[in-house]
């Protein structure tokens, strides 16, 4: 039988609504309950260092009534460490971070910061909280991951997203397929995101090993005309049929 597929739903973008005014709406706390409702398995939040979308209360304030989990992504740096072990998510996704991007541009890079990760996997583990890295689709920052006790990996699907051709594309493809069946061999637990939508989502999905996408901006973006409980359902139906049809 084939393994279930599961979504992580990013609400990062309804902050960015929010912060575009500095009021109270919309609220991504109210967001991330209506998207569990409609199915989404787990919530991301993204606190970044500059707090230009996510805010410290938004991450107290869902961690204390999701029936879900949270994922809270962050940079490695010691107030994000400070803030997980007090909050204790379900997860962490650790992310490389800098001021100037848009969004989460790159990978990590595992192998140079092998021995400050691997202190963060240790603590994350004693108290409880699975640390995902977050990581391009190659061999090397891989296989270091899985040396220095990270129980999870998320593949960087961005390269595929913004993929222009069908050349491009499928290379791509191919280079997610091989790097989720290797981290899968190792005895990692395999996510993938990043620039995932609707057109585009199901061949990453139809990839057995991945265990989850986590999926943001194209999510919040339908909701825009749809409303998220049926953005939701519509990505989690595509990647269910992708997954067990093929
Ligand atoms: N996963 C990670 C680690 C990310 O940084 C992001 C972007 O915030 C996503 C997934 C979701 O990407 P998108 O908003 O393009 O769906």
């Amino acid at each position: 039988m084939k393994q279930p597929i599961f979504l992580g739903v990013n609400v990062d973008h309804v902050a960015t609504v929010r912060q575009a005014r500095g009021g109270i709406f919309p609220d991504p706390v109210h967001a991330a309950l209506q998207a569990e409702i409609a199915g989404a398995d787990g919530i991301t939040m993204h606190l970044r260092e500059d707090r230009r979308h996510i805010q410290d209360h938004d991450i107290e304030r869902f961690a204390v009534c999701t029936q879900s989990k949270l994922n809270l992504e962050m940079a490695a740096t010691e107030e994000m460490i400070n803030m997980a072990l007090r909050i204790k998510p379900h997860d962490v996704c650790i992310v490389p971070e800098s001021r100037e991007e848009l969004t989460t541009e790159g990978g990590l890079d595992v192998i140079a910061n092998q021995s400050r990760l691997k202190d963060l996997c240790s603590a994350m583990h004693d108290a409880g909280i699975f640390t995902s890295l977050f990581i391009d689709p190659d061999e090397a920052q891989i296989e270091t991951s899985a040396r220095i006790g990270a129980p999870v990996i998320e593949l960087h699907t961005g390269a595929y997203a913004e993929s222009t051709n069908d050349t491009d594309r499928l290379a791509e493809l191919a280079k997610l397929q091989s790097a989720a069946d290797f981290a899968y061999s190792m005895g990692l637990l395999v996510n993938a995101g990043h620039g995932l939508q609707f057109n585009n989502v199901q061949r990453i999905a139809e990839i057995e090993t991945i265990n989850e996408l986590n999926i943001g901006h194209s999510l919040i973006a339908r909701a825009m005309y749809t409303g998220l409980p049926e953005a939701v359902k519509e990505m989690k139906r595509l990647m269910v049929e992708a997954r067990i049809w093929p």
